[in-house]
């Protein structure tokens, strides 16, 4: 089973806008729900009459125990809007094992780690923080976090009580889009200028860092990754999450060279051992779609090409994805895909879900 529910333990609200939620976990599911820092979990809940499925990073650390979302109300959002307004302690959601790559990957114990986030970007930015500060006493963390304004800062009184916790660890900047701090630096939104003020008046250093790690809007995201790009830091060790697909499409790097003798292509799907087979046009629904059509319970959430839920590996055969905001290039060139983007581009294509 692919969706295990679980009752809410505890809701409590963190801004205006905002509420953290934890989960009742059973013993016999705790392996399941086993954790890196920074990763997601996918929901399904059914709202209205319509079933819907939206991811949440988990905002608390492994070694708290705990399971631990944080949902920010998104103006007319049908999940977020549901759960900050209706959702009790004791009600049930379906819930699925954590996935994402948002995730460290250095092995330093004298690790310095830089984060930039805005809004609920924060929920796997402090995972991530707290860990690390916790498991490795030489380890040092910056953390850059825009707001609108002091009540929208989700976490606030934690991040304080750990910068107090790690004195001189962990440092802390807060950037205010409405709310006007005493220098200017703090005040504005986190943009290509305001990024690189951070490095030029030489409150930070870039050369120090290991890895950086950015989540919120797309454009903040970007405005991050080229700076610190331009500036020299290593593209392998900039790590992002994005939380809503962009309006703008983006194309996949990866080549496609062999094209589709006829119309349709004969796609094999692999889940759980079982093969589906259907015929599929490149120009026609996805992959994922085509498959769910005909029965087989894929994983996916967004299906936006954002999440990476309905990830799978081709293994024979080529296809093309409409957008890709979340695979890296090192799983591109390892034949990962996302299914919710993907068509057929050769006469035979076989995605196995089960070598992920
Ligand atoms: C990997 C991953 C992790 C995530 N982690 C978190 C998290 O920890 N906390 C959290 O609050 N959210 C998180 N999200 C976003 C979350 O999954 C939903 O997209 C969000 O809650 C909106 O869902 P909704 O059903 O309320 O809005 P919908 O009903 O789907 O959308 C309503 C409207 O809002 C717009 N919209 C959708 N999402 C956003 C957004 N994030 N910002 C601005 N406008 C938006 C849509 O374009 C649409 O116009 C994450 C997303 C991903 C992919
Ligand atoms: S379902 Fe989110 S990327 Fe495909």
């Amino acid at each position: 089973m692919r969706f295990n529910k679980l009752k809410v333990k505890e809701i409590i609200r963190e801004t205006p806008d905002c509420v953290s939620l934890e989960f009742e976990l059973p013993d016999e599911l705790s392996d399941t729900y086993r954790f890196k820092p920074g990763q997601y979990l996918t929901f399904k809940h059914e709202i209205n009459g319509e079933e819907l499925r939206r991811s949440y990073s988990l905002c608390s650390a492994p070694y708290e125990n705990k399971l631990k979302v944080a949902v920010k109300k998104v103006e007319g959002g049908r999940f977020s809007s549901f759960v900050t307004d209706h959702l009790k302690v004791g009600d049930e959601l379906e819930l699925m094992k954590p996935m994402g790559r948002f995730v460290s990957r250095t092995e330093a114990e004298d690790a310095n780690l830089l984060f930039f986030a805005a809004g609920s970007g924060i929920t796997p930015v402090i995972s991530i923080i707290k860990d690390v500060l916790h498991r490795k006493p030489e380890a040092n963390v910056t953390l850059v976090y825009g707001n609108k304004g002091f009540d929208h800062i989700i976490f606030r009184e934690e991040l304080e009580g750990l910068r107090n916790t790690y004195l001189g660890r962990f440092r802390l900047f807060h950037v205010l889009s409405r709310e006007v701090q005493g220098e200017a630096i703090f005040n504005g939104r986190i943009d290509l200028d305001k990024c690189g003020q951070f490095f030029e008046t030489g409150l930070l250093n870039l050369s120090t860092y290991h890895e950086a790690f950015v989540c919120g809007p797309e454009s903040m995201i970007q405005a991050v990754r080229d700076y610190l790009g331009a500036n020299n830091f290593d593209a392998n060790n900039i790590r992002f999450e994005l939380f809503t697909s962009p309006g703008e499409e983006k194309k996949v790097e990866k080549e496609v060279t062999v094209e589709a003798s006829g119309n349709e292509s004969d796609v094999v799907v692999v889940l759980d051992g079982v093969e589906y087979n259907l015929k599929l046009a490149l120009d026609g629904a996805t992959i994922l779609d085509a498959a769910s059509e005909i029965g087989a319970d894929l994983p996916f959430a967004c299906k936006g090409g954002v999440c990476c839920t309905c990830k799978a590996r081709v293994t024979e055969g080529e296809v093309k994805m409409d957008v890709n905001y979340s695979l890296e290039q090192d799983e591109i060139e390892q034949g990962f895909v996302l299914t919710c983007q993907s068509h057929p581009v050769t006469d035979k294509v076989v995605v196995d879900f089960d070598s992920i």
